[in-house]
């Protein structure tokens, strides 16, 4: 696998995020996480805690974190289920409140920091940011229905990388952001919904993260504005 000297894992207190910080660490990287949590005791990565109560307070985050020059970002936020609500069945089950929620947490909160990032996305060589969507945000692709939340929070966010990976294209054509479907990965995420899954479909967030870093040196600008699949195909919008 080959090396990024630097990389920044926003929403880095994600089981995944997790485990792409450990890969990259193993494999020699500075490892910079931005987390609503504290930084573990003992931890050898530059760790900022936004607990994003304000715009300003992500803002700052990211300028620290970009002290450290990253060529490869992570947006790992995303929100399925929560104590209160689990996914939609039915359209019945739609809570304008929970929509809402879902819309922050997985295209408001990742919109902040790719703002926050675009001067940096806009003069750095060859960087790569990769934002972690899913396959049901797919419209094409959606031949079951129901997540509306999710659904549609998921579309939009794909929508959101496009339009950014656009319009860093004419500053720096050689930047890549692609939005990436990591796979059905065993996390408090996807708890709820493993029962019945095809054997062989779960992945371990270590076994997720070996495959996003190959995916992440695989990518190339041409791939910019994309949804890849864990495999690095790219999935139909
Ligand atoms: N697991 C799967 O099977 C699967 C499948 C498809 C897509 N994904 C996507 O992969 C990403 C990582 O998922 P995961 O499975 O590792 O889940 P996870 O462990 O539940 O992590 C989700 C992370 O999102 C952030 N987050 C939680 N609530 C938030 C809120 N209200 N506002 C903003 N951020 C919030 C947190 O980051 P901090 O703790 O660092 O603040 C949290 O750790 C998500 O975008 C998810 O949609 C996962």
């Amino acid at each position: 696998m080959s090396m990024s000297k630097s990389i920044l894992i926003i929403g880095g207190g994600s089981h995944i995020g997790q485990a792409i910080a450990q890969q990259c660490s193993i494999d020699g990287a500075l490892v910079s996480v931005i987390s609503r949590q504290s930084a573990p005791d003992h931890s050898a990565w530059f760790w900022y805690q936004d607990a994003l109560q304000s715009e300003d307070s992500s803002q700052q985050c990211i300028e620290h974190a970009l002290q450290q020059q990253p060529e490869t970002i992570f947006i790992c936020n995303g929100v399925l289920h929560d104590a209160n609500a689990m996914p939609e069945k039915t359209i019945r089950q739609l809570d304008s409140e929970q929509l809402a929620q879902r819309l922050h947490s997985n295209v408001i909160i990742p919109a902040q920091y790719l703002r926050s990032l675009f001067g940096y996305l806009s003069r750095t060589p060859q960087v790569k940011v990769l934002v972690l969507s899913a396959k049901v945000g797919s419209i094409t692709d959606n031949r079951l229905g129901g997540w509306y939340s999710y659904r549609i929070s998921k579309a939009a966010l794909n929508m959101l990388v496009k339009n950014v990976s656009l319009e860093v294209a004419r500053l720096n054509p050689s930047a890549c952001i692609v939005a990436v479907h990591p796979g059905t990965t065993d996390t408090p995420l996807s708890e709820p919904f493993q029962r019945n899954l095809p054997q062989g479909q779960l992945q371990t967030a270590e076994q997720t993260a070996q495959r996003l870093l190959q995916v992440r040196d695989a990518l190339t600008p041409e791939h910019s504005g994309t949804l890849l699949n864990w495999d690095a195909s790219v999935l139909p919008f």
